[in-house]
């Protein structure tokens, strides 16, 4: 038997499984659910019926003290155009696509979330202290994705209206 053959043979299937398992969280998770059909949406009838309607877009608070944020992106906007959620909670996002790929990123944060038509993508963020990010998109979609920007709000949680049940917060009613 050769050593260094085997070593060498060793060493390349070592690094051959490495780079794979570094990668691994590269994989676009959005894609793996679209492919998968879990967290279907119809990206056609988005206005129209189900979790996306206008109506349920915005900040919602939960039980446990989190909100929940629903947002569609689409060309070439986010709607709704500003969210306003409180410092120090779990802000659970819940967004999907009407059209094209696009990806939510907020400035000055590690957040940057692809969102895919037809599937729900879900992120957990929080915010340690108040203040004011721009967000943008950082997928190409198309002529107007230079364009594609929105706000996003962090206020103090006691500034942070009490919301009624059913009732979504947003940038308009601070
Ligand atoms: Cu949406 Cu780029």
């Amino acid at each position: 038997m050769n050593w260094r053959k085997l070593r060498t043979f060793l060493l390349t299937v070592l690094v051959l499984c490495l780079i794979p398992a570094m990668r691994y969280n590269q994989i676009d998770l959005p894609l793996l659910h679209y492919f998968a059909g879990s967290r279907k949406v119809d990206p056609l009838s988005l206005h129209l019926a189900g979790e996306f309607v206008e109506s349920n877009l915005g900040t919602e608070q939960d039980g446990d003290g989190s909100v929940t944020v629903r947002m569609i992106a689409q060309q070439y906007l986010f709607v709704p155009h500003c969210v306003v959620v409180p410092a120090g909670v779990p802000v659970h996002l819940r967004i999907t696509s009407a059209d094209a790929v696009h990806a939510l990123a907020i400035n000055g944060t590690a957040y940057d979330v692809k969102v895919l038509p037809g599937t729900i993508s879900e992120a957990q963020l929080q915010f340690s202290t108040p203040g004011e990010y721009k967000t943008m998109c950082r997928e190409f979609c198309g002529a107007g994705h230079y364009a594609m920007r929105s706000e996003l709000k962090v206020v103090p949680p006691d500034q942070f209206p009490a919301l009624q049940t059913g009732e979504r917060g947003s940038c308009v009613a601070q």
